[in-house]
């Protein structure tokens, strides 16, 4: 059952499966008749909670879709409330989800011959997974853990991966950068999603090297519309509307060029 909300899909969504695929991650399948169809990599979707007294829903990374099967998965981390009760959803549950929310990463950048590094930090490495499916060309996803490893097998399907730990435990011991480094890796294009520092440090990487750079910002969220302003971040250019350096990520991002933006 769907209903259009400010021309996002509003589904009432089951639990296909769930299951925990590291210390406090988990992913979830959900079916998903619409948001499913409309879907690109880097999108998200508001996952919305069944306690009355949580009324802002948590936006998700999309990390899959099926379209035939009319699924959609995301893996995410108990970090509160509202992620802690998703993670109790079992098979045959409902839950309300809208979307597909934000403008997701570019797929047109890579004419023949370009070479893409798609880059995921921690929490930041679920969008890789679809946009490695759907991004033509040579793709070497760089993904970064503080230590346990999830949705590397995924990635290895479509891309060259390559693993940083911060404990060393699995691939360099380091970051992502320090991986690129280890390895001696080149590329024309950026995608990369993660924690602030680590898209700060790929802004700086990719301006000192002259690489296009995508960054999806994962910023804290209140309406996942555009209408409350709750998640601007600093821009070079003016808004069109508000005549101010600020974007909304959740609208005109989550994803922007790293020259567009401050950080
Ligand atoms: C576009 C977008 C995509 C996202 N995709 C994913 C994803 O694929 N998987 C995933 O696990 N998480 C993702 N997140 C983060 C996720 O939305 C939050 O972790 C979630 O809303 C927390 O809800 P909660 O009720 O469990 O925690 P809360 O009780 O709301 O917060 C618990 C703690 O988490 C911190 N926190 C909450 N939201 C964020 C945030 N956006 N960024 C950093 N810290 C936060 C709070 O400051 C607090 O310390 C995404 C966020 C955005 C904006
Ligand atoms: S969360 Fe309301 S404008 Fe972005």
């Amino acid at each position: 059952m769907a209903e259009k909300v400010k021309e996002k899909i509003k589904e009432k969504s089951r639990v296909i499966s769930q299951e925990k695929i590291a210390g406090d991650v988990y992913s979830m399948w959900l079916d998903s008749e619409q948001i499913t169809e409309h879907a690109k990599p880097g999108q998200f979707i508001s996952v919305f909670s069944r306690d009355g007294s949580r009324l802002l829903p948590r936006p998700i990374s999309i990390c899959e879709v099926n379209k035939e099967k009319k699924a959609l998965r995301i893996v995410y981390r108990v970090v509160g409330k509202g992620t802690d009760e998703f993670s109790g959803l079992g098979e045959g549950d409902q839950i309300e989800i809208m979307g597909p929310l934000g403008n997701g990463f570019p797929l047109d950048r890579m004419e023949e011959g370009r070479k893409a590094f798609l880059i995921g930090g921690g929490i930041g490495i679920p969008p890789m997974v679809q946009l490695a499916k759907e991004l033509k060309g040579e793709k070497q996803a760089i993904v970064g853990y503080r230590d346990e490893l999830f949705l590397t097998g995924e990635l290895n399907t479509y891309a060259e991966v390559y693993i940083a730990t911060e404990d060393g435990s699995a691939g360099t011991k380091g970051n992502v950068l320090d991986a690129i480094k280890e390895n001696g890796l080149t590329a024309d294009v950026i995608y990369a999603c993660g924690p602030t520092p680590m898209l700060r440090a790929l802004k700086s990487y990719a301006e000192e090297n002259g690489i296009e750079c995508w960054l999806s910002l994962e910023e804290r969220m209140a309406c996942g519309i555009g209408a409350c302003l709750a998640c601007v971040c600093q821009s070079k250019e003016l808004d069109e509307h508000s005549q101010v350096h600020n974007k909304r990520i959740c609208k005109d991002g989550p994803v922007f060029l790293s020259t567009e933006i401050d950080l």
